[in-house]
């Protein structure tokens, strides 16, 4: 038996890439599944039915899944795909909310349709498709329900190019603890994914910084990444919320969050020269930690 047997899914940006692997392994493991997808390009222009190769693929080996074309980046949309589940199962255990498009320029260059697009296909695709699934759960006390956003390094670091995209996925991070703590209740999980695998969204460019990379060994495709999202949408998963895994390459890590490592303070309001001595102590408290935390999360081999 799959460790989601029974349970109703629902994942966007499905048609292809990372989200196309996690319908597929959803599938095998047993859960019935909403396989989303507008089936634009990579900079989200266009649409089509791509939804439909993923529905067909997992029927054909015996699964159920049920396809929906709709735009995450609306609250129509949201609701028609969340509808979807409702029509097809009777039902939503699971939300992943993966879609996802690029439209890279630096903020010298970027025209406001550029970043409007990426914030509201991320960002606020991720609350469009939340908060059906999180009323579903309130007025019906559904419990043990899971929710998986996507986040990304471009965020979480910072990325050159990318203030658009890389803004929208440090929100879609702070959405997820604050979900986290709002869905706790019904002892829904609300958890973030950090990914790096070769789709259309990578490959021109890890072709371009990385000598012997080849988009075909499955270590580095969008295959490594769903076994993650797999163990934290199953009852193994269940005491496991708030939290940002980065998974890439065959290494799965947990990242640090927000808090404060090193403070001073005062009876009085500070002089600038006693920042003078504060903020430099500040910033070498914060490098000493970067530093440890570096070497800390050096990937160690798998524990027996
Ligand atoms: N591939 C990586 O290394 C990487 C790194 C960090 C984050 N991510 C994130 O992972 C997620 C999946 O990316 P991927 O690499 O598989 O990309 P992908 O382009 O292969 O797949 C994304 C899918 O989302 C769909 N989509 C786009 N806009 C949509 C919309 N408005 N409504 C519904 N569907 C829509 C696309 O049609 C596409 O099939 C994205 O959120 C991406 O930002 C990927």
């Amino acid at each position: 038996m799959g460790v989601l047997e029974g349970k109703i899914a629902i994942v966007t940006g499905a048609g292809r890439g990372i989200g196309r692997e996690i319908a597929l392994d959803f599938a095998r493991e047993g859960a019935s599944v909403v396989v989303n997808d507008l089936g634009g390009g990579p900079d989200g222009a266009g649409q089509s039915h791509i939804a439909d190769e993923v529905v067909a693929e997992i029927v054909a080996a015996g699964g159920e899944a049920a396809a929906n074309y709709d735009t995450v980046a609306t609250m129509e949309g949201g609701t028609a795909i969340f509808q979807t589940a409702i029509d097809s199962f009777g039902g939503a255990d699971i939300l992943v909310n993966n879609a996802g498009i690029l439209r890279d320029r630096t903020i010298f260059n970027m025209s406001e349709d550029e970043w409007d697009i990426v914030v509201a296909v991320h960002l606020k695709g991720h609350f469009c498709c939340s908060q059906p699934f999180a009323r579903y759960i309130r007025e019906n006390n559904r419990t043990g329900c899971r929710l998986i956003n996507f986040s990304s390094v471009s965020g979480l670091y910072g990325n050159f190019g990318q203030s658009n995209y890389g803004a929208a996925k440090a929100g879609i991070a702070a959405f997820s603890r604050i979900l986290a703590k709002e869905l706790e209740k019904y002892e829904c999980t609300v958890n973030t994914i950090s990914p790096s695998a070769a789709t259309r969204l990578t490959i021109a460019l890890r072709q371009g910084r990385e000598g012997d990379f080849d988009p075909n060994d499955p270590m580095v495709g969008p295959q490594q990444i769903a076994p993650v999202v797999t163990w934290l949408a199953s009852p193994a998963g269940r005491d496991v919320t708030g939290q940002i895994l980065h998974v890439s390459g065959g290494q799965v890590g947990i990242m640090q969050q927000y808090a404060i490592i090193r403070s001073f303070k005062s009876d009085h309001l500070l002089e600038i020269d006693e920042l003078d001595r504060v903020i430099p102590a500040l910033v070498q408290a914060k490098l000493a930690a970067d530093e440890r935390g570096a070497k800390e999360g050096e990937p160690e081999t798998l524990p027996s």
